[in-house]
Parts: structure tokens; C-alpha cells; sequence
């Protein structure tokens, strides 16, 4: 049995107006119904799976118990950041969390960001992925690139990699690379993008952090002893949690580790980190339209109303996107929008 254990702590600022530091994006229905944190505790349940392990914020907790719940999912622990140190702190909690049980159980990290729509073809790669993990491997699932995106992680391989779901062996890990290099390993073609899930043995993550990033292991190992229970949410300690380095865990291991395996995964995945990703997921013919919505004369666009009867209109807009809220809108150039985050620093700078 595996225990999918997700993330679901980031602020989601690049989706700004409809994700906010007290609503972020993973518990907002982008696409259709379901937020995209119940999408993917849905997809980490069934036979192959163990009840989750939850890591969040304080201010999210109760959103993330009641959305599971919804979703008809228990949670088996829901571990609350002091505060939110990137993934690298967030992983190394929960799998100290259990190592208390069983240090040899597989953990399957996963992100509440991300739209895979092909249950079965996820399941597939994650099975496939487990006698790698089990050989003390540090799995993690490779996309094939279809464009120089420099907000991922790109994983090394050999040859050109084959697009069957089976484990292979990685020469190295590149995170967020610059424009020019990410066009060089786009154009190479023996590099996948990580996406950002991993399956190892909790043993074999532990190992890793406690070589590569010693100071965040042992700032840790304190919060996660020292920690408090309270509503069944179990409290990590606030002062050896804020001694820890604030990193990512590809920063923090992978980038450093030589027991990497990637498996491919050639379903469809996208991680709706900012708007132009929201758009290529729902466009059809280049528009994507929600709520009262009208293009006139529009290419490559997106107008999205969250505000029931609120119209808007677009007329000969090439590569724009314009989200309506009702007590914000914003305007930006597709190419652009991953400087949302800049707009939100200045907006939470002037309040
Ligand atoms: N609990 C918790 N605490 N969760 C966090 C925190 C935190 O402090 N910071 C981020 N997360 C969650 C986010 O909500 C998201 O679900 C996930 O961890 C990944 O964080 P992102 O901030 O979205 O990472 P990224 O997209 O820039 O980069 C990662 O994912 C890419 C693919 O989507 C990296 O792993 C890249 O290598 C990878 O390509
Ligand atoms: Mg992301």
C-alpha cells in the first residue's frame, strides 16, 4: 500500500483575483465542480492507497478536512505548518510523521495544483513506479516538454526517453532553469519536465535529507517531536520550524541526490500554476469563455466572469486575459501572466 500524501499549503498568488491568501487556488473549482485538491485526493484513493496525509496551513485547515469529506476521503493525518516554508520542510514532515509507524512505507507526494484527468493511466505509472522505490529509489514522474517553460523542473536522461510508463535511471535534475537553457534541453529532446510528484520509501527520503540538507532535517525532526495534537490536527512546533531552511524539496534533495529514477508519464498533465496554464487547459479554438461571457473578433484569449450575472465582453483581443471578480479584475497580456505575483506584492504592499 502506498500513502498519497499532499500538498496543499502555496498561496497560489499567480492566480490571483480568484485564488487569495485565504482561499487559494487548490480549494477553487477551475474546472468544473471540483476544487482542484479534491480532484487529486480523489485520484490518490482506491485500491492501491492508504488514507492521506494532509500538510497545510493553519488558516486552510478546515477547508481541507471539510473538501475531503465531501469527496467521501478520511484523512489520515492533517499536519499544520507553523508557517509555509516551501515543499522541502512540508515532505520531511510527513515523512517523519511516518516513520513513527513504518519507516519502510512508500509515500506517493503529490501537489493539489495539478489536472490529470486519466485516473487509470496515473494509477499504471504510480505501479510501475514501485519496485523502483522499493530498491531505495527517489522516483519522481517525467512529462515530455512541449515548450521552454521556466517554471518546472527538468529531469536528465541518457537517450531519448521512451514514452512507455517504466522506471529509468536520471543523470541529474535541473530546477527552474533560465529561458535560454530550458530552450536548449527542450531542443536536445532527452529531458522530461518533473511533474512534481514523487513516490519513494520514507527511509530513502529521510537518508536524503539528512545528507543533503542536514539543517532542515534536524529543525524538523524537533517540530515533528515537539509537536502538538489538538481537534485531531496534529501542530507542528512553531520555533524548530522556523529554524528550518525555507526550500523546496527539488532544491533541497533532488537537484543534489544521485539515487534519482524517473518514470514517464505520457497522459495528460498540467500544473495550473497561472492563468495562460488555465488557459490552455480549457480552451477550445483558442478562447476559453466562463460565466457571462462574449468574444467578438478574439484570438488566443480568456474571459472569465466569477461573477454570476456580471457580463464581459472582449472585442479583438489577441493573447489577452481578463479575469472578473467583484472586487477585482485583471487585465494582462498572456505572455505575462506569470507576473501576477508581482501585482499582488504591490496590491498587498499598498493595503
Ligand atoms: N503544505 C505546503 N506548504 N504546501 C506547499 C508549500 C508549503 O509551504 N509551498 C508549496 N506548496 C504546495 C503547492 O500548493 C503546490 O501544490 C505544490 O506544493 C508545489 O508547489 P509549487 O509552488 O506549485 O511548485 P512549482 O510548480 O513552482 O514547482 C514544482 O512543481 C513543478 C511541476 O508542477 C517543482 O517540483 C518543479 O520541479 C515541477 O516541475
Ligand atoms: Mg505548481
Amino acid at each position: 500500500m502506498i500513502t498519497p500524501v499532499i500538498l496543499c499549503g502555496g498561496s497560489g498568488t499567480r492566480l490571483w483575483p480568484l485564488s487569495r491568501k485565504s482561499y487559494p487556488k487548490q480549494f477553487a473549482p477551475f474546472i468544473g465542480d471540483q476544487s482542484l485538491f479534491q480532484a487529486s485526493a480523489a485520484r490518490l484513493s482506491g485500491a492501491q492507497y492508504d488514507a492521506p496525509v494532509v500538510v497545510t496551513a493553519n488558516d486552510f485547515r478546515f477547508t481541507a478536512v471539510q473538501q475531503l469529506q465531501e469527496t467521501g476521503i478520511d484523512p489520515g493525518a492533517v499536519l499544520i505548518e507553523p508557517e509555509g516554508r516551501d515543499t522541502g520542510p512540508a515532505i520531511l514532515a510527513a515523512a517523519l510523521h511516518l516513520a513513527q509507524s513504518d519507516p519502510q512505507t512508500l509515500m506517493l507526494v503529490a501537489p493539489s495544483d495539478h489536472v490529470i484527468p486519466d485516473k487509470a493511466a496515473f494509477d499504471a505509472a504510480v505501479a510501475a513506479a514501485i519496485p523502483a522505490a522499493r530498491s531505495g529509489k527517489l522516483v519522481t514522474f517525467g512529462i515530455k516538454p512541449d515548450r521552454p517553460e521556466t517554471g518546472y523542473g527538468y529531469l536528465a536522461l541518457d537517450a531519448i526517453p521512451p514514452t512507455e510508463s517504466t522506471p529509468l535511471a536520471l543523470k541529474g535534475f535541473v530546477e527552474k532553469p533560465d529561458a535560454d537553457h530550458a530552450a536548449q534541453m527542450l531542443a536536445d529532446g532527452r529531458y522530461l519536465w518533473n511533474a512534481g510528484i514523487f513516490l519513494f520509501a520514507v527511509e530513502t527520503i529521510l537518508a536524503g535529507y539528512q545528507t543533503r540538507c542536514p539543517d532542515m532535517y534536524q529543525a524538523v525532526q524537533k517540530a515533528v517531536a515537539q509537536s502538538e495534537t489538538d481537534l485531531g490536527f496534529l501542530r507542528l512546533a512553531p520555533e524548530p520550524w522556523a529554524e528550518a531552511p525555507a526550500i523546496s524539496i527539488d532544491y533541497a534533495v533532488m537537484e543534489k541526490a544521485d539515487n534519482l529514477a524517473v518514470v514517464p508519464f505520457d497522459g495528460s498533465w498540467s500544473d495550473l500554476g497561472d492563468w495562460a496554464a488555465v488557459w490552455r487547459e480549457t480552451q477550445t479554438d483558442g478562447l476559453a469563455l466562463a460565466g457571462p461571457a462574449t468574444a467578438i473578433d478574439c484570438t488566443n484569449s480568456m474571459l472569465r466572469s466569477e461573477v454570476g450575472t456580471q457580463a464581459i465582453v472582449g472585442i479583438g483581443l489577441h493573447d489577452i486575459i481578463a479575469i472578473a471578480m467583484p472586487d477585482a479584475v485583471l487585465v494582462t497580456h498572456k505572455d505575462r501572466a506569470q507576473d501576477v505575483k508581482k501585482a499582488v506584492a504591490i496590491l498587498t504592499e499598498k493595503a
